[in-house]
């Protein structure tokens, strides 16, 4: 009878054989490619807006907006350096547009979001409409379609980007293609989206043609009297506090389809439940100072930092003082291909579909 040592050899030899015809063995791999719970590479990570503020403006030294096309600092997640992602499915960072400069106008397949962080008054253009963005406003730049910012105030405008480059590009349907004009033309006037389909009120026979909210500019003044409204009924969510979801108003369902956008109300003194669920979030709060301890990891923050919590990493919050915080996830994919789990406190597990 053959011994073990001679036994690994035969299969070491077999490996490398069939290795030569594009061939493997699963049983090598099989606990890799299936482990009992997801693996988590992606680091809990907190950038401090004061800290990285100077390397942003010093970005506006080195590169005009025309020339980088996108002046934009990578938030890349300490855990998946090289990759420029935040968590293994979303990229996001932080972009300056200086007074008078434009970003020039393209489209591509990526579905983009942006949280205003610093500044007022420059606009993102949509496919034909322009919509003047303030801090803490959420505005989409759907999938395909073109757009363009320009910064016509006198200060420096931040806001955070969110895409799902790394899903998109897993699956290998980029498409990108710049506009003929640095800008392109307007056909619809200021304001008309919302109008049409951001009062609670939509056109008589507006049929759907796309997976994104008509509504490309969520503005911070609206979720914050949303919150301040719901407050007053004292119901907390032990996990999350006052949680509201961004909506597209023709169907309910997320307002992105690949991202989903939320925004958070925690009250002063508040330590939530400890919590995990499969989709890794980014965090920038808005208002107030506090901490999220993240499996045993303190990260301390406050009004325009940036922290991302990685999926199935159990984590709780604790406010200091009233604190609002915008958050985005890739909920709407795992919750559309049955996959999204959550875990509240103690409790089992459980995955939910639809939303
Ligand atoms: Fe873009």
């Amino acid at each position: 009878m053959a011994t073990q040592a001679k036994v690994e050899e035969a299969r070491q030899e077999y490996y490398h054989r069939i290795e030569g015809s594009s061939l493997g063995a699963l049983w090598e791999v099989l606990h890799d490619l299936v482990p009992d719970e997801p693996k988590i590479v992606a680091r809990p990570h907190v950038w401090h807006y004061n800290e990285i503020r100077p390397f942003i403006m010093e970005a506006g030294e080195i590169i005009t907006a025309a020339e980088a096309v996108r002046r934009v600092i990578i938030l890349e997640n300490p855990g998946l350096k090289g990759r420029h992602s935040i968590t293994p499915t979303l990229y996001a960072g932080l972009q300056l547009i200086l007074p008078g400069e434009i970003a020039p106008s393209h489209r591509h397949t990526q579905s983009a979001l942006r949280f205003i962080i610093e500044g007022d008054g420059a606009y993102t253009a949509v496919d034909g409409e322009k919509t003047t963005m303030h801090e803490g406003d959420f505005v989409i730049t759907p999938s395909w379609t073109w757009h363009d910012h320009g910064n016509e105030s006198d200060k420096p405008m931040v806001w955070m980007d969110g895409l799902d480059v790394p899903l998109v590009g897993l699956l290998n349907t980029t498409f990108h293609e710049p506009y003929p004009e640095e800008r392109q033309p307007l056909s619809r006037p200021e304001g008309d989206s919302p109008a049409r389909y951001g009062m609670g009120l939509l056109p008589v026979g507006y049929e759907r043609t796309a997976p994104t909210s008509p509504v490309f500019n969520y503005p911070y003044e609206r979720s914050r009297e949303a919150l301040e409204g719901m407050r007053r009924a004292e119901e907390w969510d032990p996990c999350h506090g006052l949680k509201l979801q961004y909506v597209n108003p023709v169907d309910g369902g997320w307002a992105m389809p690949t991202m989903g956008t939320f925004m958070q109300l925690l009250p002063k003194d508040m330590t939530t439940t400890p919590y995990r669920s499969t989709d890794g979030m980014v965090y920038s709060p808005v208002e107030g100072h506090g901490r999220t301890i993240v499996n045993g990891e303190v990260l301390e923050w406050g009004p325009r930092d940036v922290f991302v919590i990685p999926g199935w990493c159990r984590h709780h919050h604790e406010a200091s003082e009233d604190a609002v915080l915008f958050s985005f996830s890739d909920r709407p994919v795992q919750q559309k291909l049955g996959l999204w789990r959550e875990q509240r406190g103690n409790e089992p597990a459980t995955g939910v579909t639809g939303g």
